[in-house]
């Protein structure tokens, strides 16, 4: 059932189904081994996103393409079950194409995330979003700088905001996150809090979906303090294993978040 009223989180973006096979080691080529487990889990990065919005409240609606198969009908009812738009979700017979992901929201305000990251993103990136949002990796590929630390993300944040950025956030694991914006030219590290990490998949999503979420339902808020809560429920999303799975729902939130 999707919620009523416009849409306050638009995604545009991938949206995968991960079958995963656990399995004691990689078979060789034409080897058949035993695995111990397999699940089917819903992945892509805009779906990721879109779902963790979701399930923090936002009003929201995915925008992409999922085959005309089984795999598609129920990535399908997925977004229906988490309240998510579905009207502009197509079904084709071609394969999905896997592409960098934008949100937008009510405001027009755009987020860019560049997954997955090529050296030579059109520059019109740069200079139409209003938040670009990359992990060290991605920062890497766009400007030759290695990131291990926030001094390095700063020195990536100075660059992009060379390139046209307004506001660069450079994702840092468990360092939190380092934001730089035209505004304050000055790199800020928001850390992230010490928490028992059990399994980081997902974390980058986690993050932009409540940044995406904060952005749109609590337009008041300074950057800083968005940027904040949303490295806390990435956090809490660290602490349980699987992607969307361990994306927490408002309601089993501490209430002052929101
Ligand atoms: N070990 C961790 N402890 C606490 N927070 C974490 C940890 N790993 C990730 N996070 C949170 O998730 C965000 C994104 O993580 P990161 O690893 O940079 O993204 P990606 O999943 O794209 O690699 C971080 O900015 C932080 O808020
Ligand atoms: C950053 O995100 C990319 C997807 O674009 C992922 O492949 C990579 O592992 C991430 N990097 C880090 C340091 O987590
Ligand atoms: C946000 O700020 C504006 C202008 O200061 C104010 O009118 C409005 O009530 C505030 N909204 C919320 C949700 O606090």
């Amino acid at each position: 059932m999707a919620a009523a009223g416009p849409a306050e989180v638009v995604v545009v973006g991938s949206c995968m189904t991960d079958l995963v096979s656990l399995t004691t080691r990689l078979p060789k080529a034409g080897e058949t081994i035993h695995g111990h487990k397999f699940f089917i889990g819903f992945g892509g990065k805009g779906a990721n996103q879109c779902i963790q919005a979701a399930r923090l409240g936002a009003k929201t609606l995915m925008i992409c393409k999922v085959g005309k198969d089984s795999f598609g009908n129920d990535y399908i009812e997925n977004f229906k079950r988490n309240g998510i738009s579905t009207d502009f979700v197509g079904q084709t017979e071609d394969a999905a194409t896997g592409a960098a992901s934008i949100i937008v929201n009510s405001e027009v305000k755009t987020l860019f995330n560049p997954a997955p990251a090529h050296a030579e993103l059109d520059p019109q990136f740069y200079t139409h979003s209003d938040i670009f949002c990359c992990n060290e990796s991605e920062a890497e590929i766009l400007t030759g700088i290695s990131v291990g630390t926030p001094e390095d993300a700063g020195k990536v944040g100075l660059v992009l905001l060379e390139r046209g950025c307004k506001l660069v956030i450079v994702t840092l694991g468990a360092e939190g996150c380092v934001m730089i914006s035209v505004d304050e030219p000055i790199p800020k590290h928001v850390p992230a809090g010490k928490v028992r990490a059990v399994d980081t998949t997902g974390a980058g999503d986690s993050f932009v979906g409540a940044l995406a979420f904060f952005m749109a339902c609590y337009p008041n808020l300074s950057m800083e303090e968005v940027i904040r809560k949303s490295n806390f429920i990435a956090s809490v999303s660290v602490q349980a294993s699987g992607t969307q799975s361990s994306y927490p729902y408002r309601k089993d939130l501490p209430q002052d978040l929101f």
